[in-house]
Order: structure tokens, then sequence, then C-alpha cells
């Protein structure tokens, strides 16, 4: 595949909106958000945007308390059409390859297409195979939850354990917490990751095999850590079990690699399947979700997929201008690449979302985390952004002082739902949650300065340390409640943003060469830490860790 089908430049640093916005920031380097409120009484209402989810639901995206004005705005909207941003995503709807190093679709929305409408790749129409594996999961999911799928001794099932990493893990354990309010309360879910064994053992330590079901979660199903976890599990399983048969009952896997999947002993029945056209960050929406399916039940499972299919919608069809993914990835772009940026803080004002931030690395840091152009060429700009998060109040405590004063600027992104699904006291925690989501960004961009410290009465020598430079920037996000619409919706939206990123610095945000070496040298070295003998083909620090390593194990 060409990669010039998709791209008509190599460098996004020689677009004419580049250099314009270039100069743009040159210009501007002292603007002041704060004083571009005092100027225009409208500004709230020109920056902020409302998405329409498909139940009638809203969220408000809120970008006004960015370093924009409608100059810089327009000049990021030509960047993102000049750098061909909507031809891209066309492709991607249409099914192209457009991850050109592995010459291979990217179709996840085909997972989410709730709308009988044909989605094809290669010519053949995905849709009747999406829908079958659907219906496979409502069955299953149906039977799990209604006590008619048993155990080997007849019993229901307690506990589903899905074992899995990367994108086969990180989507299922957030969704799972984000809607643990919509959870059948007498059934558990369990997530194993970690090769370490601790993750493991510390599971099954309260898990009886004959109520528990393990779900292999693995696209390739070929990854280290998973296989070896799920042989564990088989083993403590098949201890108590003691008969192969009883495989069946207890072990299904989410994967697209049947003969792996014969391989380990698992009925092809039992196997859940998807294409390879689904990156493993974007498979929640897909097989890789059954653990949600059966968590919350298959229901809420195709609201969750409808949210994000509402949010498709938007992103393919509003003009760039009032596109809210676009608008958010060129942000990004603004802040990285103008700004020198290179931080991007995700802060849910929510509990139940906690895992979010997690979850949004994987999609932004894997996605984006490259330094060649889809043209071969090495970038001579900063890309990926490196993201982080932790649900506030929480983080006002620990990390955001950094934020208010340090010399860092990092762009924050804050979370609420105005409705919480734990009105407790009155409702009164909800409130205390919601005026830090409002005071945040407030303080971040009004702060301080030193006349306000004086005259608050502050000791002369304070005054400095007391001084907030404020025009800090964020972007608020309010949504009604987190339902299973919502959430589809916000990691849509968080799709789409890392799109448009990677759209305009023109990389392939669908590959992930770069975590191939350190798996290929952890399958050399595994051996030598068996071998009672001394290690010696490494470089020195090498070979020292190892060696020392082996005298202490
Ligand atoms: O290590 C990278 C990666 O390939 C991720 O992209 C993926 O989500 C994860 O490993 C797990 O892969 P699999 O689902 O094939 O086990």
């Amino acid at each position: 595949m060409n990669p010039n089908t998709f791209t008509s430049f190599d460098l996004a640093t020689n677009l004419p909106a580049w250099k314009a916005l270039e100069q743009e920031f040159k210009q501007k380097k002292d603007f002041s958000v704060r004083q571009a409120f005092k100027d225009d009484s409208e500004r709230f209402e020109k920056f902020s945007f409302t998405l329409d989810n498909y139940d009638g639901s809203k969220i408000l995206f809120d970008f006004s308390k960015n370093l924009i004005d409608k100059s810089i705005f327009d000049n990021l909207v030509q960047l993102a059409r000049e750098a061909g941003v909507e031809k891209l995503r066309d492709a991607l709807f249409k099914g192209e390859h457009i991850n050109t190093t592995e010459d291979r679709a990217v179709y996840h929305p085909a997972l989410r297409n709730q709308d009988d409408k044909p989605m094809s790749v290669d010519g053949k129409n995905v849709m009747p195979q999406v829908d079958s594996v659907l219906n496979h999961m409502k069955e299953f999911s149906d039977s799990v939850r209604n006590g008619s799928w048993k155990g080997y001794t007849g019993k229901q099932i307690t506990d589903v354990v899905n074992i899995g990493i990367g994108g086969s893990d990180l989507g299922p354990v957030m969704v799972t917490e984000a809607l643990a309010h919509y959870a059948k309360p007498d059934l558990n879910a369990h997530f194993v990751s970690n090769i370490d064994g601790t993750h493991l053992a510390e599971i099954l330590k309260g898990l009886n095999p004959e109520t528990t079901l393990f779900l292999i979660a693995s696209k390739t199903f070929t990854t280290a850590e998973t296989i070896t976890n799920a042989n564990s599990a088989k083993e403590w399983f098949l201890k108590k079990a003691n008969d192969q048969s009883a495989i069946a009952k207890h072990f299904v896997a989410l994967s697209t690699n049947e003969a792996e999947v014969v391989k380990f002993g698992i009925d092809p029945k039992n196997m859940f399947e998807f294409e390879s056209w689904v990156g493993g960050r974007y498979s929640v929406w897909s097989a890789i979700g059954l653990s949600v399916a059966i968590y919350v039940g298959f229901e809420n499972f195709q609201a969750f997929l409808k949210g994000a299919q509402a949010v498709d919608h938007h992103f393919l069809n509003a003009p760039l201008e009032e596109n809210i993914p676009a608008i958010g990835g060129l942000l990004s772009v603004w802040y990285n690449n103008f700004h020198g940026a290179q931080t991007h803080l995700v802060a849910p004002f929510d509990q139940y979302l906690h895992r979010f931030p997690a979850y949004l690395q994987q999609l932004s840091m894997e996605s984006n985390g490259k330094s060649v152009t889809r043209t071969s060429q090495f970038t001579n700009y900063q890309t990926g952004v490196v993201l982080f998060g932790e649900p506030c109040t929480n983080a006002q405590h620990s990390f955001f002082q950094l934020l208010h004063q340090g010399t860092k600027l990092i762009p924050a992104d804050f979370i609420l739902a105005a409705q919480s699904h734990n009105p407790i006291d009155n409702n009164k925690h909800q409130r205390m949650l919601a005026s830090n989501f409002f005071a945040q960004s407030e303080a971040l961009m009004t702060g301080k300065d030193a006349e306000q410290v004086k005259a608050e009465g502050a000791e002369p020598k304070l005054v400095p340390h007391k001084v907030f430079s404020g025009d800090r920037p964020t972007t608020s996000i309010l949504a009604q409640k987190i339902t299973p619409a919502t959430l589809g919706a916000l990691i849509a939206y968080y799709e789409h943003l890392t799109f448009t990123e990677g759209a305009i610095w023109n990389i392939n945000s669908f590959d992930q060469w770069g975590v191939e070496l350190g798996k290929v040298l952890a399958k050399k070295i595994e051996p030598q830490l068996a071998d009672p003998g001394v290690v010696d083909n490494h470089d020195a620090s090498t070979n020292g860790l190892i060696n020392q390593f082996k005298q202490w194990a």
C-alpha cells in the first residue's frame, strides 16, 4: 500500500498553516485568556460545543479556557484541512488500509455500527460477521447472568476472570469500573494482566474453581504474559476439577487466532472472534468487551456501542470548525508543537472513571509515540504527548501544585457528570465535587496577581509565593450522567482526537513497532535466568544486574 495515497505532504512543518501558526505564536506569546474573556462577552458561546448522544443525552465541551483566539482557531482548522484530516478520516470510515505499515484497515467504527448499514473491508461487508459475534456475546452473557450457564459441578458462575494485557485488559477493566453502578450484584469481575505471579495468585486466592469462568483475551493469542497466566489458571482449575472435559465450561477465548485457541485446549465454539482490522487499543468494542457485557448486561453494552457510534457520526459529518474531537486534537497540536508542552492531563472528577487516564495512556501514547512519518521520514517536530491523570479531587491534593505554580505548561481536561449515581448526604458530596471542578479551571485561568495577594494582607516576603500566574489552559467536559452511552461517547471522543493528532503529525497511529525490541530481548534473557552459569554476553550493566539477580533469587 502506497502511504502517499493518504497524505499529500511529508513534514507538517512545511504546511502553510503551520508557518502561519508559528507567526501567531510569536506575535501572541503573551496572550491572556483571562483578558480575552473581558474583551469578548460571547467567548464561552463561541468556543463551547454540545455533543448530542443517540439517547437524547448531551455532553458539553467547553474549549473557551484555552489559549486561542478566533484567528488561531481558524489557522488550526486550516492546518487540519491542509494535513488532509478529512481525507484520512473518510478513508478510515471506508475501511481502507490506513495502517500502512501493517497493510490493514482500522475499522473499529464497524464494531459500533448499530444501524444495519453495510460496512466493507476489501470489498466484503463485515457487518454479518460483527453482528453474529454480538449475538453470540448476547446469548452467552445472558446465560451466565441468568445462571443457565453452569460450571462442571452444576453451580452458577459467580466470578469472571479476564486474563489479557494492554488493549485486551485496559478497556475491559476501565469500562467495568466506570459502569459498576450497572453491575449485577452477585457477579464479580476480576482482571489479571501482569506476568508477576502475584497478580494471578492474589485474584485466585478468593475464588472457587467450580464457580469461576476465565475469559482468555488476546488478539494474537501469542502474547507471552497472557498465555503464561492462562496456563497457570488452567493448572489451578484442573487441580480441583481433575477433568479435562470441564475446561469447556470454564474457559472461553476472545481472539482472532483460532489455531492457537484450539492448541490451548479451548473448544472453538467457546471462542468469540474478531478480525485483524481491530487494533488492540480499539478492541473493547469487540469480543474483547465480553467481560463488560457479562458484568453490566448486553443491553448496556449495546448502549455503550451506540454512544460511541453517535460520536462516529459527528466526527464523520461535522465541519472541522464544529468537529469536537478534531478541535480537541488541534488544541493538543497547538500546545505540543507551538507552546512546547510535553504532557497532557486528563482528570476525571468522577470516581467511577478512576481507570480512564490509564486507558487513555495506551490509546494516546501507543498510537502517537512515533518519530517517523507515513512517508518514512524522521519528523523534525514533537509528536505524542505524555498523557497522565488521576481522579479529582484526589489529584488536587497531590500534583496540582505543579499545575498552578510550576514552570511547566500542562494543558488539562477536566471531566464531570452533573448527576451522581450516589447522591449521598442530600447530594452534598456531588455539590462539593462539582464546586472543585469549576474552581480548578477558574483558578488555573484567572490566577492571582501580587496586588490581590498584598490586598489580602500577605507578609511582603510571602507575596511572590502566593502569586498564581493564571492563563493555564483547560478544557471542561460536562456530561449529564456517566451512563454506558456517555462512556462510549467519551472514549470515542478521545479516539478521534488521537486520530486527528496523528493525521496532522503525518504518522501511522495504528502500529506499535516500539513494543517489539523489549519483548524479543526478554525472550532471550529468560533461559539465562534458569541456567546456573555466569552471564557475560550483554553490556556490563545488564550482565551485572542479571548475575546479582541470580545470586539473590
Ligand atoms: O504490547 C503491545 C500490544 O500488542 C498491544 O497493542 C496489545 O493491546 C497488547 O499487546 C496485547 O496483545 P494481544 O491482545 O494480542 O494479547
